[in-house]
């Protein structure tokens, strides 16, 4: 009887430990729509809501690859890549920030164009 009772209070853990997990792998993954509110807030005056500014001092960024777009901010945080512009933007991000915005971006329609 004992043993019964142990062994189930050891499930019982267990399975919360693993509900916890995957909570955790959830709010891991990026969030497109906390991404939109802070292009909204930030970056939409020069890259544009779509990331397709008309400027052409603004990099497109609609449609890029999360990777590229993530890497890139966090070297302008980090001073890998140097721009007082970007520095000044990605030196206030979280990583999480970062792979929301990227997820945001990369999501959005790519526009390619040629201007020479
Ligand atoms: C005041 C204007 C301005 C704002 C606001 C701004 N950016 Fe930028 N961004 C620039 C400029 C200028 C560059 C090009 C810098 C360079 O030459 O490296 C750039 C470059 C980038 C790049 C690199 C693009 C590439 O093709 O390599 C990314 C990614 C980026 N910005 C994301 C963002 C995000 C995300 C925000 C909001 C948190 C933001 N920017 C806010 C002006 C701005």
């Amino acid at each position: 009887m004992m043993m019964a009772k142990t062994m189930k209070k050891t499930f019982v853990l267990g399975f919360f430990s693993l509900t916890a997990l995957v909570a955790a792998g959830t709010a891991a993954a990026a969030d497109v729509k906390a991404g939109e509110a802070k292009v909204k807030a930030v970056c939409q005056a020069c890259h544009g809501v779509d990331g397709n500014s008309q400027n052409a001092d603004y990099p497109k960024l609609g449609g890029q690859y999360p990777d590229y777009l993530a890497k890139a901010l966090r070297d302008y945080k980090s001073g890998a890549r140097k721009n007082p512009i970007m520095a000044a933007f990605a030196g206030t991000l979280s990583t999480a920030d970062i792979e929301n915005l990227a997820a945001y971006y990369a999501a959005q329609p790519a526009v390619v164009v040629t201007t020479h």
